[in-house]
């Protein structure tokens, strides 16, 4: 654990978001919203669910190499941001989602795009991990099939094998690729899902509290997979904890209320916070 995670303290009062909703005093995200080298850029994105106003105005870049993590109260709206940068609100009827999203400089939220190859290029790693109900082979070869990657089996075994090699499971599971991936301990399923997402080359990886349903040992695994797919994918994590995301990420940014409240390095958003609200969440006096 480094020092900025130590340094913070995680005791909560009984306080919800709505009751500093009085402190409000929303004049625009607060920070550099921009990153050096942008993969996404989501400017003024608005999310509605019938009346209901969850996302106002936010803008964000995601970086390549960089982990962005997106903190804050229960409610404020971090998931349906998460799930506007692949189009998965659009399996949501009540859901209206305006503004601009851009991958590599092409709009996302343009009608005509295809949202299959959308959502291989920005995957996906649920809260609860989420095997297909086949073999552990088959939940990483399904998707480079489906995407017309390969179809060859003798690329698809070497496919797997990379695959599970990168998300760190191959060594528990190489001798039993056959059996049912749902078999498999939560860690392992969570790491099964995430080598699934890099199986179909993403450019991105979304990941909506992934650690949530893990104890601390296969969190820790996670955490350093994370570290290590930085390399190569931009990633974009929701998460409760603090202290997971003083380690993993290296920009960090507060919802309040459907608002982009505060943006900025991890280290500033932990140690020197501009908003009060921000302030007020990371010391731990409301969650
Ligand atoms: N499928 C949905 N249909 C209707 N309203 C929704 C839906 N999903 C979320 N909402 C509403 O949108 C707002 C933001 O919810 P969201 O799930 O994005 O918050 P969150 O920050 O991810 O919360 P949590 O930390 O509890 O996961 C809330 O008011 C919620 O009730
Ligand atoms: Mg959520």
């Amino acid at each position: 654990m480094n020092t900025t995670a130590e340094a913070i303290e995680t005791s909560t009062a009984n306080l919800k978001a709505s009751d500093f909703d009085g402190d409000r005093t929303f004049e625009g995200t607060l920070g550099d919203i921009t990153a050096a080298e942008a993969r996404m850029e989501c400017r003024q994105v608005n999310v509605w669910y019938d009346d209901n106003h969850a996302i106002r105005e936010v803008s964000l870049d995601i970086g390549k190499h960089e982990v962005v993590s997106m903190i804050g109260p229960s409610g404020c709206g971090k998931s349906t941001f998460l799930r506007c940068l692949n189009r998965m609100n659009d399996t949501i009827p009540a859901a209206k989602v305006t503004g601009s999203i851009k991958l590599d400089g092409r709009e996302v939220l343009d009608r005509g795009i295809d949202v299959v190859p959308l959502r291989a290029q920005v995957g996906m790693v649920f809260q609860k991990p989420n095997p297909f109900p086949k073999s552990v082979y088959e939940n990483i070869a399904y998707g480079p099939r489906i995407h017309g990657l390969t179809n060859h089996r003798e690329e698809l075994d070497e496919l797997v094998e990379t695959s599970l090699k990168r998300a760190g499971l191959w060594e528990e599971v190489k001798d039993r690729l056959e059996q049912p991936g749902t078999g498999l301990s939560g860690g392992q399923q969570q790491r099964l899902c995430i080598a699934r997402t890099i199986a179909v080359s993403p450019e991105v990886i979304l990941m909506d509290e992934p650690c949530s349903a893990l104890d601390p040992i296969a969190t820790a695994v996670i955490e350093e997979l994370i570290a290590e797919l930085r390399q190569e994918y931009s990633i974009a994590i929701v998460t409760h904890s603090m202290q997971q995301a003083a380690r993993v990420s290296q920009r960090t940014a507060y919802f309040h209320l459907g608002d982009l409240l505060e943006v900025g390095a991890t280290g500033q958003i932990f140690e020197d916070p501009q908003h009060n609200l921000t302030r007020a969440y990371v010391t731990g006096r409301f969650g």
